[in-house]
């Protein structure tokens, strides 16, 4: 799996970096290219030259080499770009905390900020740091970027304490990094259509009848099928989210007409389709050109039934996996099943808007999949990241079963 992998292993000063020298052998003899960029305080743990040696490249440590006759500039955004993948191992408190809030204060900071490979980090510290809800939070935040974590052993730590926070030994490293090769990229050569959401339904050329979706659920479920190798087609409703990645096409509509026929012209080509949008019902019958004036009356819009794209979808349906959402205030699993048979759909993620923390806007959603079958399988209150793979790997279950 690593032969020909160009590995960009970032050392930073922890004790454990000693043990790194050995990981580096193994990168190699399994036929891999490693190049090593340290922290400036890694060098007080592990030499250079025996890294320099064993990886057969120069060491990187600082953004400019000052050598006797020449300056030398270590272009950080190259040697991040240059990567297959980067490891951080040992990965300190400190470190991490950097990388998650954006610190960019040595070359290896600034390489991880410019990679675009998958970012693995091996954490390995004291087993109270390790437990600390600030260093739990930097897990969460690196995890939510899409970085991997190889999780720290248990075992005797360097204060002589005994615990969590022990880096994990440079074979299983090995063994993580080449089974998540392997396995983490189950979506690679499928194709997906995701919407996101609100729509817009213009009342005039200012007015317009909308709802509170950011897009939030659905940009999650498409970085995510990206991250597991799919390509990905999203077609968002008005939203101020940025999305960045090589493999998501995004398309941007304002009305549920233009949704629908966007989500019509792809739907064809994919192998998951997944209605993640809060489509408008409805809209008004017509739309005034000039802006509408106030004449001391009231104002009655005649309302219109919007096409329902993901019913479209599924009377459409040859191959495709067909995944809906449900927002529902009461009786919300006979609902939810209702909806599955009304548009013909492989599985539904049902919200409940009496849980806390699910739905519209936040951070957090919890959700209860449920399949035609109505196998259902309820999660607790998690991150939308969180959220976005368990619905993958569900979906890879239906997938395969
Ligand atoms: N949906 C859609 N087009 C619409 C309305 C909804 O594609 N015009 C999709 C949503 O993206 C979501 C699912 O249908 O995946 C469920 O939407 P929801 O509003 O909860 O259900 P409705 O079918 O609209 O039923 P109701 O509003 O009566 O609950």
């Amino acid at each position: 799996m690593l032969g020909g992998k160009k590995i960009l292993l970032g050392i930073t000063g922890g004790i454990a970096a000693y043990k790194i020298t050995f990981l580096v052998r193994l990168f190699i003899k399994a036929g891999a290219e490693v190049r090593v960029i340290m922290t400036p305080s890694a060098g007080d743990f592990v030499s250079p030259l025996t890294l320099a040696t064993l990886s057969k490249n120069k060491v990187l440590i600082d953004f400019v080499n000052k050598e006797e006759h020449s300056v030398d500039w270590n272009n950080h955004v190259d040697i991040g770009l240059w990567a297959d993948l980067m490891l951080i191992a040992p990965a300190t408190a400190n470190t991490l905390s950097k990388m998650a809030g954006g610190t960019c204060d040595n070359l290896l900071l600034a390489a991880y900020l410019s990679a675009k490979c998958p970012v693995f980090f091996a954490p390995a510290m004291d087993l109270d740091m390790y437990r600390h809800p600030s260093t739990r939070n930097t897990f969460e935040t690196l995890q939510s970027f899409g970085n991997i974590m190889i999780p720290a052993g248990s075992g005797e730590l360097a204060s002589g304490l005994h615990g969590e926070g022990r880096m994990a030994e440079p074979e299983d490293i090995l063994d993580f990094i080449t089974n998540y090769l392997q396995k983490g990229q189950p979506l690679t050569g499928k194709k997906v259509l995701i919407t996101a959401g609100p729509t817009y339904e213009a009342i005039d050329p200012v007015r317009f009848v909308g709802n509170h979706s950011t897009g939030r659920m659905g940009f999650e479920l498409a970085k995510t099928a990206a991250d597991l190798g799919a390509e990905v087609i999203l077609i968002s409703g008005p939203t101020h989210l940025q999305l960045d990645h090589s493999g998501i096409t995004r398309i941007s509509v304002v009305s549920a007409e233009e949704m629908y026929q966007a989500a019509l012209e792809h739907y064809n080509l994919v192998d998951v389709a997944i209605g993640a949008a809060a489509v408008a019902d409805f809209r008004p019958k017509t739309t005034s050109d000039k802006k509408i004036k106030k004449n001391g009356g009231g104002l009655n819009i005649e309302m219109v039934p919007n096409p329902d794209i993901l019913q479209a979808l599924g009377g459409q349906k040859t191959n495709q996996y067909l995944v809906g959402f449900a927002l529902e205030t009461n009786d919300e699993l006979a609902n939810a099943k209702a909806k599955i048979a009304k548009k013909n759909l492989d599985a539904i993620v049902l919200n409940s808007l009496r849980d806390a923390g699910a739905g519209f806007g936040g951070d957090t959603n919890k959700i209860t999949y449920i399949d035609k079958n109505f196998n259902q399988k309820a999660f607790e209150l998690k991150t939308k990241a969180e959220v976005a793979l368990d619905i993958w790997n569900e979906i890879l279950n239906g997938l395969h079963a």
